[in-house]
C-alpha cells in the first residue's frame, strides 16, 4: 500500500489486551486455588520455555498501579483483562474474599488512573479441581461457570462496563484436545468437538446470566456484553479445485461460523454440524440447548487477529492420529513470515475479515481486541543506551491499523483496536520467549519496565488516531 497516512475515528477504544493468568503472578497468595498452568507448572516445568511456569506472570499485582499509569501515559484509553476463576471463587463456588478485594483493588486502580477496563471472565484458565471432575466435557461444569459469572456480574456490575465470557474459546478443544500440545495433550477429536460444544452452552447461559443480573439492576444500563475469539480468514490456491474449496468453506465453518452464528443468531452453522456427523462424530446435545444457544447472542464481538490460514484439499482424510481432517495447510510461496512465532503476517488478512464482519453479519459491532507480533532474543536488538530497537513492531501495527482504517471507511462497524500485550508478559509454555510488548520487561533486573522504540510510536497514534 502506498505510504499515505489513515485516519481512525474519534470514538474509537485505543488500548491493551492482557490476561490474569498471563500478568498476575502471585498464584498462590489470596487463597488462589490452582488452574491447569499453575497444574502443568508443577507437574514438567521443563515443558516451559526457560523452565518458566506460571508463577510470577510478568509481576502485575506488584507493579499494578505503575503499569496502568504507564499504559495511560501511552495514550492508551482501555485494557482488557480477565477475573481468574480460580482466584475469585473457592471450590465450593462461593467468593474468595481475598480474591473478590484483588479484583475490587484493580478496578479501582483503573478507574482512578482513568482507563477503562474491559473484563473477560475465562482466558484458557480451567480450575484445576473443575478438571479433575471432566472440565468442559461435563456439564456441571458448565453450570459452574455460569453460577461463576453470575458472581462476577453481581460482584462487580457497577465497577465495570465491558463484560466478556470467553477469550479464544476454539483453542483449548485445539491445543489440549486435539493437537494434544497443552496439558493434559488428549488427542481426541470427539472430546475436542464435546469440549467446543460445552463451551459454547457456557458462553450462552454466562450471557443468559448477565442478562437476568441487568435486569435486577446489578449492571450499569450502558454495560455491554461480548464474546473474544481469534479469526483466521481462509485462503486457497489460486486457481482452486472444488476440494481446497470445500477446505476452505469447511475451516471458515469451525474457525469462524461456529462463533460469529453463535454470538449474532443464537445457533451453531447445521452444515459443520453435518459435516461432523457425517465423520461418526455426534455432539453431546439435549433438547432444551437449541434455548440455551439462542441466549448466546452479544452486544458485540471481540475478533483477535494474528494470521490467515492457508488451506487445501487434505490429502487424507484422517491424521496419523486418527483426527478427521477438513484441510491440509498449503505453504503459499509468498508468505511473509514472523519466524520467532512460525505465523504469516499478513495485514490485509484483518481488512477480509472486517469485509466478511460487514457483508455477512451486517448489523455486527466489534473491535480488534488483540493484535501483535512476538519477537525472541530481542534483547539483542538493544542500542547502546539499552533500548529495543523494534522497527518492526512499528511496521507490523501499522500496516494493520492502515488496512482497518481503509475497512472502518469502507463501512465496517469496528469500534477499537487492542494490542497484545503492550507490557512483554507470559506466552503460556512459551513463557518469555517471544516478547510482544511494546515495553519491555527485564527478567535479569526483577521484572523492571523500559520502553522499547516503538513505544514512541504508539503513543503518537494513540493519541491522534492518525496512522503514518
Ligand atoms: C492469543 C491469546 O491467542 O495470542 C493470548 O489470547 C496469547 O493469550 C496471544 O498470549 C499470543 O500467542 P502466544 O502463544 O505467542 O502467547
Amino acid at each position: 500500500m502506498a505510504q499515505q497516512t489513515y485516519r481512525l475515528p474519534d470514538d474509537f477504544f485505543f488500548g491493551a489486551a492482557m490476561s490474569g493468568p498471563q500478568t498476575e503472578g502471585h498464584w498462590r497468595s489470596g487463597d488462589k486455588l490452582e488452574n491447569l498452568w499453575d497444574t502443568w507448572s508443577n507437574l514438567r516445568i521443563e515443558d516451559f520455555h526457560n523452565r518458566i511456569g506460571s508463577y510470577g506472570g510478568n509481576d502485575f499485582t506488584n507493579r499494578r498501579h505503575e503499569d496502568l499509569v504507564s499504559l495511560k501515559s501511552l495514550g492508551l484509553d482501555s485494557v482488557r483483562t480477565s477475573i481468574q476463576w480460580s482466584r475469585l471463587l473457592d471450590q465450593d463456588g462461593n467468593i474468595n474474599p481475598a480474591g473478590e478485594q484483588y479484583y475490587h483493588d484493580l478496578f479501582a486502580d483503573a478507574r482512578e488512573v482513568g482507563i477503562e477496563i474491559f473484563v473477560n471472565l475465562y482466558h484458557f484458565d480451567m480450575p484445576t479441581y473443575l478438571f479433575r471432575r471432566g472440565g468442559w466435557e461435563n456439564r456441571e461444569v458448565v453450570e459452574a461457570y455460569a453460577h461463576y459469572a453470575s458472581k462476577a456480574f453481581r460482584t462487580f456490575g457497577k465497577e465495570v462496563h465491558y463484560w466478556f465470557t470467553f477469550n479464544e474459546p476454539i483453542v483449548e478443544p485445539e491445543q489440549r484436545y486435539t493437537s494434544g500440545y497443552w496439558y493434559p495433550f488428549i488427542k481426541d477429536y470427539a472430546r475436542a468437538c464435546a469440549v467446543q460444544y460445552n463451551i459454547s452452552l457456557a458462553h450462552a447461559l454466562a450471557v443468559r446470566e448477565y442478562r437476568a443480573a441487568k435486569e435486577e439492576g446489578y449492571l450499569h444500563d450502558s454495560s455491554r456484553i461480548g464474546l473474544i475469539n481469534c479469526f483466521t480468514p481462509p485462503y486457497t490456491h489460486k486457481n482452486p479445485s472444488k476440494a481446497d474449496l470445500e477446505a476452505v468453506r469447511m475451516t471458515d465453518g469451525v474457525s469462524n461460523r461456529w462463533w460469529l452464528d453463535l454470538v449474532t443468531k443464537g445457533e451453531l452453522p447445521q452444515d459443520v454440524i453435518d459435516a461432523l456427523n457425517s465423520r461418526g462424530i455426534e455432539l453431546p446435545t439435549r433438547p432444551e440447548d437449541k434455548y440455551i444457544l439462542a441466549d448466546g447472542k452479544v452486544d458485540w464481538l471481540g475478533c483477535n487477529y494474528y494470521h490467515p490460514e492457508r488451506v487445501q484439499a487434505p490429502a487424507s482424510d484422517t491424521d496419523e492420529n486418527g483426527i478427521p481432517k477438513f484441510a491440509d495447510p498449503y505453504v503459499w510461496p509468498e508468505a511473509e513470515m514472523n519466524t520467532s512465532r512460525g505465523w504469516e503476517i499478513y495485514p490485509k488478512g484483518l481488512y477480509d475479515l472486517a469485509c466478511k464482519f460487514r457483508n455477512e453479519y451486517p448489523d455486527l459491532e466489534w473491535f480488534v481486541s488483540e493484535n501483535g507480533m512476538g519477537v525472541e532474543r530481542e534483547d539483542l536488538k538493544k542500542d547502546k543506551n539499552g533500548v529495543i530497537q523494534d522497527d518492526y513492531r512499528i511496521d507490523f501495527v501499522r500496516r494493520h491499523l492502515e488496512w482497518l482504517a481503509r475497512a472502518i471507511q469502507e463501512g465496517a462497524k469496528c469500534r477499537g483496536y487492542h494490542y497484545w500485550a503492550v507490557i512483554d508478559n507470559w506466552s503460556w509454555n512459551h513463557a518469555f520467549k517471544n516478547r510482544y510488548g511494546f515495553v519491555e520487561v527485564d527478567l535479569e533486573d526483577n521484572y523492571r519496565r523500559r520502553p522499547k522504540k516503538s513505544a514512541a510510536w504508539l503513543k503518537k497514534v494513540a493519541t491522534t488516531h492518525m496512522v503514518e
